[in-house]
């Protein structure tokens, strides 16, 4: 028998910087972003899949960066929380979770924050309901959810004159 291959080339775009890896085959894009790169924003909370913590854009989908390993994100455009303030400047969305006090323990917010921007690119002007079908994935243990929501619909009323997403 052959001896089997682990570790794979994988060659992607992250926060818009285009990289070349080695990874081993079974490395979760979770623990690329935070341990090979250095981008400790993404979060784990259950490993599993349940929570949401560790939420990532993959050519603009949000996605579970727990579930996924990484040297299946070949050509994949990866987008994490640290892409989203520019020049220094928070995000609408960012802006709206500190403004409405939509963040606590802020462990889920980055995937809150990133479900959040993946949801308004497709769909710039969400009703509560789709906020929280947006959102359906990603747990939070502190906030009650009703000042998340504020939050983003903060971020939809600073952006509507924009018409882009944060
Ligand atoms: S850490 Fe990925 S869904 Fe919980
Ligand atoms: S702010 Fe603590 S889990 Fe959401």
């Amino acid at each position: 028998m052959s001896e089997k291959r682990n570790k794979t080339l994988l060659h992607c775009t992250v926060n818009g910087k285009e990289r070349d890896d080695v990874v081993k085959d079974n490395l979760l894009l979770a623990d690329y972003l935070r341990e090979e790169i250095g981008l400790t924003g993404t979060k784990i909370g259950c490993d599993g899949g349940e929570c949401g913590c560790c939420t990532v854009l993959i050519d603009g989908v949000p996605q579970h960066a727990c579930l996924r390993l990484a040297a299946t994100c070949q050509e994949a455009e990866i987008e994490t929380i640290e892409a989203l303030a520019e020049q220094n400047r928070l995000s609408a969305l960012q802006r709206g979770f500190h403004e409405k006090l939509g963040t606590q323990c802020g462990f889920c917010t980055p995937g809150m924050i990133m479900a959040a921007e993946g949801m308004l690119r497709e769909n710039p002007n969400p009703s509560e309901d789709e906020i929280r079908q947006g959102l359906a994935a990603n747990l939070c243990r502190c906030t009650g959810y009703v000042k998340i929501i504020e939050a983003v619909q903060f971020a939809i009323d600073e952006l509507g004159s924009k018409g882009k997403a944060a």
